[in-house]
């Protein structure tokens, strides 16, 4: 979505609006936790209760012996970042927060605006029949800047607000089994000039930016370890059933490995392997079930290593690209696939960041299958869950790396556009240390099919030189098992695999016509819609995010249809342009915006709450199901002139 007036806009204070609903208000009877009364709510958002997220965080690294720290901490502000110096012993910080929802989230009980320095507080056990073995503290995701204190000493430091890190606290216990953690966040966000990779997040909310997310925002939990304990599994499974696995060892040694694939959904082994820890090695299972969106078959793995042994799952799937009857196409396992999906901001209006559950988090995944999207694209790292929800349920993934923030405001400036651009070289070199560290992190989810490097332009160096063709050698180099998206709309030079254009209303897939902003189709990579739709409809009140300068900015949305009846009218004849683009020219992907409203845009195909679905389902299904139809008339696959490379990766 364009960068429209945003700037000028964030000067208006960010007023909530009084609001006569309060069917959410609850008090948790021992912790003081009180759920703050936000914007808006979901039909979840009284549920959550405070065991917030008790599932199991990471299911691709899953050991048996762990303990949820999620619930109830203290939270209190902090005046500066020098205040990490000065961790505040003995004392009981001011008020509750419900980790793991941000601080800025109803769902966290503070609801706190410009948390840019912020003490946690909470104490532990750990329990005895660990003794013996190493305790781990994990986090899921803490924006941005995370110190961690555990019984009076500094333990751990952790730069990146979208990254899981662990800990090894064993040496740090305390002797009389209480525990006490003192975690300090620094998250300046867009503050001042400061540039980060932060995605869609500003302090100054408007229009297409929203709510930032501090601190925590992410599952915390202990697990206990042997010594020498797996510290990251790398898999990769393709077409043919070769596997290619990479054990990470915390003694970094080269360790025995065993490995066992499971049929699905079964006990009964498949197949047994053997390697070492510290490099690849390779295996093959015969004729596995492949992944798809439309059979998404994953199977259970086993891999002990020495003490350790943790469970694990893949899908055995081959990305790549051909070209069918002379257009550029996205291979799954060989063949054609249109990817089909919607811009998913992953944003919340009770937890901003996190879902607040599971089921919540399904429900959009459902909502978007159920009328045939296979795909989504996400501008933000979601946990590790998610992954696997869209693994199990069978959506395609096109992963954005986080962007670093576009502009500043000139001084003194209020009109639109008068931003200069940030581009620090240390902004681009902590956006160039982030980038491989989170496609190793992500790179084994086989929902997975393509990386983004950089949306419109943001945090795009354009002067010095194209920093997207050197980065896109770079995670070629980490993962030859995708495909790149190395510039989504707007500054492309020609690298990567696609040539994607941003259009809205109407779409310019692949075509040889092209709006200000877009190039025309360069013929030579696969010709994608990374954005277009946006079409948007002011329901009513009661389902908006009720802060008036959101309110205010609703008529920035491309295009407003008056009822339901005509936005789902107009989603029918853009959707057939799209159809038409994709019988006459190098149509191959696209991507609808979006999923949901998200604060003060109102295109979601459901609200911000989840209350209303704004589509006709069996017109979305059969028009979604005529874009499948017309791409598989346009590929008849005797004429393919080529199969995926052994390595996956097709050449054009
Ligand atoms: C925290 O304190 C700083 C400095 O006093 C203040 O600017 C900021 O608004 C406070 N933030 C919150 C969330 O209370
Ligand atoms: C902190 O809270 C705990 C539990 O409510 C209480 O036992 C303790 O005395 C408090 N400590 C201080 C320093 O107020
Ligand atoms: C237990 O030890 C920790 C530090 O090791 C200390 O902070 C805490 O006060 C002790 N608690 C009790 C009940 O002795
Ligand atoms: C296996 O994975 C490693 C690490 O990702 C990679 O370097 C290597 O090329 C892969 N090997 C094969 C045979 O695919
Ligand atoms: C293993 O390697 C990492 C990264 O180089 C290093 O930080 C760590 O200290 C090493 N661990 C051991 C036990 O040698
Ligand atoms: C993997 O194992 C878990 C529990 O052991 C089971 O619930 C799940 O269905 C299995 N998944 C597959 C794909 O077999
Ligand atoms: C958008 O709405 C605001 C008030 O809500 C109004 O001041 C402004 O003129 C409108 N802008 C356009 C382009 O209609
Ligand atoms: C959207 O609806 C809200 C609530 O009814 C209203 O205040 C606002 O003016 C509407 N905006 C537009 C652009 O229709
Ligand atoms: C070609 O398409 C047919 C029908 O969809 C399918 O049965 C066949 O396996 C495909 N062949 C190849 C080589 O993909």
């Amino acid at each position: 979505m364009r960068l429209s007036c945003a700037i000028a806009s964030s000067l208006l204070a960010a007023t909530t609006l009084a609001t006569t609903n309060s069917r959410f208000f609850r008090r948790a009877s021992d912790s003081g936790y009180t759920l703050k009364e936000g914007p808006l709510d979901t039909p979840w958002t009284s549920k959550v209760g405070t065991n917030p997220w008790p599932e199991y965080p990471r299911p691709q690294l899953q050991r048996s012996e762990w303990k949820t720290l999620n619930g109830v901490w203290r939270y209190q502000n902090a005046t500066s970042s020098d205040d990490v110096n000065r961790p505040p012993y003995g004392v009981n910080l001011t008020s509750p927060v419900l980790v793991p929802f941000c601080l800025e989230s109803a769902l966290s009980g503070v609801m706190a605006k410009w948390a840019i320095n912020s003490w946690y507080q909470t104490s532990f056990t750990v329990p005895s029949s660990w003794s013996g073995n190493r305790v781990l503290l994990n986090f899921g995701a803490v924006d941005y800047e995370a110190t961690i204190f555990l019984n009076g000493q500094q333990v751990g430091f952790h730069r990146g607000g979208y990254f899981t890190f662990t800990i090894d606290v064993t040496d740090h216990l305390s002797a009389n089994g209480t525990n006490e953690m003192f975690v300090f966040v620094h998250d300046p966000t867009d503050m001042g000039d400061v540039q980060i990779p932060i995605g869609k997040q500003t302090l100054h909310p408007s229009h297409i930016f929203y709510t930032p997310c501090s601190g925590i925002w992410q599952s915390v939990w202990l697990e206990s370890a042997p010594s020498n304990h797996i510290t990251q599994l790398d898999v990769s499974a393709d077409m043919n059933g070769r596997v290619n696995v990479t054990v990470h060892a915390s003694n970094n040694g080269s360790t025995l490995v065993e490995i066992t694939i499971y049929e699905p959904k079964s006990t009964a082994v498949k197949t047994t392997a053997k390697g070492t820890s510290g490099g690849a090695f390779q295996f093959t299972v015969d004729s596995p079930d492949l992944w798809s969106p439309d059979q998404p078959t994953l199977y259970n793995i086993t891999v002990k290593m020495g003490d350790d042994t943790v469970q694990s799952y893949t899908g055995f799937r081959t990305i790549s690209k051909g070209t069918v009857n002379d257009v550029h196409r996205v291979l799954l396992n060989g063949e054609v696939i249109f990817p089909f999906g919607t811009l998913d901001q992953g944003f919340w209006p009770d937890g901003i960041y996190t879902a607040p559950s599971r089921e919540a988090m399904i429900y959009d995944l459902q909502v978007l299958k159920g009328v045939g999207y296979n795909m989504l694209r996400k501008h933000l790292f979601e946990p590790a869950l998610f992954y696997q929800a869209c693994d199990e349920i069978g959506i395609m993934v096109i992963q954005d790396m986080p962007s670093l923030r576009t502009q500043v405001q000139r001084p003194g400036s209020t009109a639109c556009n008068d931003g200069v651009p940030v581009g620090y070289a240390s902004a681009q070199a902590e956006f160039e240390r982030e980038l491989p560290l989170l496609i190793e992190q992500h790179k084994s989810y086989p929902s997975i099919i393509t990386w983004i490097i950089y949306n419109e332009g943001w945090g795009q160096e354009v002067d010095k030189e194209y920093p997207e063709f050197r980065l896109t050698n770079l995670i070629r180099s980490l993962d030859p098992t995708r495909l790149i998206n190395s510039v989504t709309g707007w500054d492309d030079h020609g690298a990567g695999d696609f040539h994607d254009n941003h259009h809205y209303a109407n779409p310019q897939c692949g075509t040889p016509f092209y709006s200000t902003a877009s190039t025309p189709y360069d013929g030579k990579r696969i010709g994608i819609q990374g954005e277009f739709g946006g079409i948007g409809n002011n329901v009513s009140i009661e389902h908006l995010w009720k802060v008036q300068p959101s309110i205010n900015a609703i008529n920035q949305t491309y295009e407003l249809d008056d009822t339901v009846e005509i936005w789902n009218y107009r989603a029918h004849v853009l959707l057939m342009e799209l159809k038409d683009q994709i019988d006459r020219f190098a149509c191959s992907g696209a991507i609808w915006t979006q999923t949901t409203d998200v604060e003060g845009e109102v295109n979601g195909m459901v609200t911000y709450d989840r209350r209303i679905n704004r589509m006709n389902i069996d017109q979305w299904k059969s028009d979604i199901k005529a874009l499948y139809d017309a791409v598989a008339a346009r590929s008849d696959n005797s004429s393919m002139r080529m199969m995926p490379r052994q390595d996956g990766i097709g050449s054009l």
